[in-house]
């Protein structure tokens, strides 16, 4: 098992990854003085996988169990749903210093976090995150939130976790169509920090794709390292934090034009790519680096070609991000390959012409 802090001022954490996380989940929370009953958070499709073996350790450390169960889907990050929940957990007679274990991915993750960070206004959240994208991007930060109206995550809070348990050997059952989506955040990752690990995934994504241990080990414990290290320096998103939107402005705009028939990775991926592309045009990203990024994205079995969209429809939600930063588009660019720099002086006519593939 390895172990990464997340250092903040107050609040701090540790990330345990590694195999056989579930079943030593009891031992890390009586470590951190939880005794008594726990409630495990989760989904029909996650429970059914890994909702015994969670159970079963954490019973054998003395715990009382309860399951709490939403549908699978992101239609469940909703404030109705939390309202459902924190009337279940007043009928379970949940306390203050009652923990709720997010069991599952990124949705299960939100919605967790946001009903503890809301029921009694906080109980403690650990979070066990069963997707790659949820290991290495969404249990970590503190980001918690559902979606309202037509908007995504935009009520919600900044709430850390007491403790995030990783257990890579979650991934063996993710669905192929999950694992590139998360890889989706892995490349993000090596790319806005750390150059020596994208070489890695250069040479390994192969064994990635065959879920070899050791090496889906390595790409959680990097990727998490990195978003661990941002969200120390900003927790709030004052500044630095907003590099790990790298690829997201362009991407954002994709997934809402296609009416999220793209989903987020792949539309991640081709923002990456675009953003790589914008560098390149503006005269900073080298030809080479950008030939190694789209080569790395197609070999995570992830879409490069900016698909046929009205432009129209594109330019809408980056419309609407413009007006919410007051009349410019702020984009995340690769400078070379493990360094990023913040812009908001794209010219519009690049941006056209880039969207328009
Ligand atoms: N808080 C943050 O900082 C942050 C960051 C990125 C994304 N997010 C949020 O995360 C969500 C997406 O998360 P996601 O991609 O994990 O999607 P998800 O939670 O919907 O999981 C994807 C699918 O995989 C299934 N699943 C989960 N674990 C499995 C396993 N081990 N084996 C087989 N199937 C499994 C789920 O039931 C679901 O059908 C979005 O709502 C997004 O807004 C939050
Ligand atoms: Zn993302």
């Amino acid at each position: 098992m390895k172990k990464l802090k997340v250092r903040l001022d107050t609040n701090g954490y540790e990330i345990h990854i590694g195999s056989d996380g579930l079943r030593y989940t009891g031992h890390q929370l009586k470590e951190k003085d939880f005794a008594g009953k726990v409630i495990i958070l989760t989904n029909p499709i996650v429970k059914k996988l890994y909702g015994n073996t969670l159970k079963q350790g954490l019973t054998r450390d003395g715990f009382e169990v309860i399951f709490l169960e939403v549908p699978d889907g992101e239609e469940q990050k909703s404030l109705e749903t939390a309202g459902r929940l924190y009337h279940e957990l007043s009928s379970h007679y949940a306390e203050r210093t009652t923990p709720i274990l997010a069991l599952g991915g990124g949705v299960i993750g939100d919605l967790a976090g946001f009903v503890a960070a809301t029921y009694l206004r906080g109980v403690p959240l650990v979070q066990i995150p069963t997707t790659l994208l949820a290991q290495v991007d969404s249990s970590i930060g503190g980001k918690v939130a559902v979606n309202h109206g037509q908007l995504k995550n935009n009520i919600g809070a900044f709430y850390q976790p007491r403790l995030v348990i990783t257990d890579i050997d979650t991934l063996k059952t993710l669905p192929a169509k999950e694992l590139a989506n998360g890889l989706t955040e892995v490349i993000k990752s090596a790319v806005i920090r750390d150059k020596g690990f994208f070489a890695y995934l250069e040479r390994n994504l192969d064994r990635v794709k065959s879920l070899e241990a050791k090496v889906l080990e390595e790409i959680v414990f990097q990727s998490a390292r990195i978003k661990a290290e941002v969200v120390e320096k900003d927790e709030k998103e004052l500044g630095l934090r907003s590099i790990l939107n790298y690829g997201h402005t362009i991407g954002h705009a994709i997934e809402s034009a296609s009416d999220f028939k793209i989903e987020h990775g792949e539309a991640v991926a081709i923002g990456m790519l675009a953003a790589g592309r914008i560098s390149s045009q503006m005269g900073i990203f080298d030809q080479k680096e950008l030939a190694r990024l789209k080569c790395v994205i197609e070999k995570a079995g992830l879409p490069t070609e900016m698909p046929s969209l009205k432009p129209k429809r594109l330019t809408q939600t980056m419309e609407h991000d413009k007006k919410v930063l007051g009349g410019k588009i702020r984009f995340v660019l690769p400078k070379s390959i493990g360094t990023v720099f913040i812009t908001d002086e794209v010219s519009p006519t690049l941006i056209e012409q880039t969207l328009a593939g």
